[in-house]
This record gives structure tokens, C-alpha cells and sequence, in this order.
């Protein structure tokens, strides 16, 4: 069994950024910028934000912070996006997520521009990613394809499964790797809720992802011998054997997967440490202008 280690390729990928961050700041005196929309006092958006800012450091980014209070209105909130898409100084942006309960999220990602989207939300760049064209792809299942093109995996003409089927993981990375694309080209089945025989169609995979949001859902009898299994999932659990109380466990029951499979991404530091690594790749493209010329 290989362990696919996302903290080390994204490692390299901040190295390959960081270097063409240095070239265009050397050429252009240029320098992506990322600003972040951080509205309410979720401690887990504050502690994204703040690793996104520190990934934007770490590759020599610019990023700001935008940090208002939770009664914020949503046209106030609509006015700070509108301000945004018009800041020639700011390349791309993201409203981090969730947003209080007053506020309309679909709204706000609408009011974003497309070409400032770097979280890869906004319908315009989902359109764009399912018929090919080049888009700002979302940070998960970016993330994901990553994994599998470093770790040497084919995808060409392989049954890969994805397990959930949520907006921003398990319906665009069906879409991603079924697209007639390099890493594309495979044989693509998204189950759900409402999948029959799941068991067996999880046992049929080459490559699964597990993206559906339950602690250790695909056992060891899910898993076909050899295939290569993505964990999504990300779950903070009580335990005694560690010093904080704590553990972080994925959709994946880890022990027992292993022993049958090829490869499998680890919780932590699989395909978590990957997502902010897809921003900062989606911010230097916006600062490219590779997406929308
Ligand atoms: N909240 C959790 N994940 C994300 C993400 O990728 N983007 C945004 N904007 N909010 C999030």
C-alpha cells in the first residue's frame, strides 16, 4: 500500500507557485493578490482565512483581509463584492463560507465576478469547467486530480466512483475526470443517498472517492483489492490515546481500507492540505490573466 502523502506534493506545488510568483514580480513587477470576505465570528472560517493568508505569505502573494461583524446585511455584504470586482488591485477574491443565516449564499457568489472567482463557485465557472473551457476549478476535486496525476495514477478508461454528491466535491470532480481531458477520460459513476447495490458498485471501483460526510462509511468490503481509495472526509472525533482529547478521522475506515488498496490519501494530510493550495494556484492565474485573457 502507498500512502499518498498531500502534504508533501502540496509542498511542491507551493515551490513550483512561489517560483512563478518570483518571475512575475521580477518581469512584471507584479504580485498576485488575494482578498478574503470573512463575515460573522465562525472560529473555523477564521481559522481558514487565516491559513489562506499565510499560504499567500508563503508563496509571496499579497492578501487582505475583509472582516466584518455577523449583522452585517446582505446588501451591504452585495456592495463589498461589488466593491471588490471593481478593485483593479485585487486579481481574485473568495467570501468564505459559511455565511450568517440571513444572508443568501447563492446570491452572493452570483454577485461575484467570474473572472475575480478563485474559489471557482460562481455558475459561470461550473459552466465553464463542465464543457471544457478554461475555468477557475473549485479547490477540492482541483485538489483531488492533483493527488492522482503525482501519485503516477491513470485515469484513462478506469471505473472510478464517487461517493456524495455535493456542489463543491463529489459532482465536479465526477465532472473533471470523465471530461475527454488529460487525467480525464474515465468511466465515471456518482452514487447518493438513493444508490442501490452500493457495495457493490464501491467494490467495482479502480478508484474511489469518498466524499459523502460519515465518519468510516466504505469498509474494507467496499474496497476492490488494489484500487486506489481518496478520503474527502474530515471528522474531529473524542479520544483517549491522544493528548488533546481529539482525532481527526476521514469517510474512510483507514485500518482496514489500507491493508487492501494501492494507495490512500491519510486524515490528516491527504487531500486537506491541497485545497489551499488550489486557491493560491487559482490566484495566480487570475493575476495571469490565464482564465478569461
Ligand atoms: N468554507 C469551507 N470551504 C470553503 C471554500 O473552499 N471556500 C469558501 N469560500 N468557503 C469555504
Amino acid at each position: 500500500m502507498n500512502l499518498i502523502n498531500g502534504k508533501q506534493i502540496a509542498a511542491e506545488i507551493k515551490t513550483e507557485i512561489a517560483k512563478e510568483v518570483a518571475k512575475m514580480i521580477d518581469d512584471d513587477d507584479k504580485n498576485p493578490h488575494l482578498a478574503a470576505v470573512l463575515v460573522g465570528d465562525d472560529p473555523a472560517s477564521h481559522t481558514y482565512v487565516a491559513a489562506k493568508e499565510k499560504a499567500c505569505q508563503n508563496v509571496g502573494m499579497l492578501s487582505s483581509v475583509y472582516r466584518y461583524p455577523a449583522e452585517t446585511t446582505e446588501k451591504e455584504l452585495l456592495n463589498i463584492v461589488h466593491f471588490l470586482n471593481n478593485d483593479p488591485e485585487i486579481d481574485g477574491f473568495i467570501v468564505q463560507l459559511p455565511l450568517p443565516k440571513h444572508i443568501d449564499e447563492n446570491k452572493v457568489i452570483e454577485a461575484i465576478d467570474p473572472k475575480k472567482d478563485v474559489d471557482g463557485f460562481h455558475p459561470v465557472n461550473v459552466g465553464r469547467m463542465v464543457i471544457n473551457l478554461p475555468a477557475y476549478l473549485p479547490a477540492t476535486p482541483f485538489g483531488i486530480t492533483q493527488l492522482i496525476q503525482r501519485s503516477g495514477i491513470e485515469t484513462e478508461g478506469k471505473n472510478v466512483v464517487v461517493v456524495g454528491r455535493s456542489n463543491i466535491v463529489g459532482t465536479p470532480v465526477s465532472i473533471l475526470l470523465s471530461r475527454k481531458a488529460k487525467f480525464g477520460n474515465a468511466t465515471v459513476t456518482l452514487c447518493h443517498s438513493k444508490t442501490e447495490n452500493l457495495k457493490e458498485v464501491c467494490a467495482n471501483a479502480d478508484i474511489l472517492i469518498a466524499a459523502i460526510g460519515v465518519p468510516e462509511f466504505i469498509k474494507e468490503d467496499m474496497v476492490k483489492d488494489g484500487a486506489v481509495v481518496i478520503d474527502v472526509g474530515m471528522h474531529r472525533i473524542k479520544s483517549d490515546k491522544t493528548k488533546s482529547g481529539f482525532k481527526l478521522i476521514g469517510d474512510v475506515a483507514f485500518e482496514e481500507v489500507s491493508k487492501k488498496c494501492s494507495h490512500i490519501t491519510p486524515v490528516p494530510g491527504g487531500v486537506g492540505p491541497m485545497t489551499i493550495v488550489a486557491l493560491i494556484n487559482n490566484t495566480l492565474k487570475a493575476a495571469k490573466k490565464e482564465v478569461y485573457g
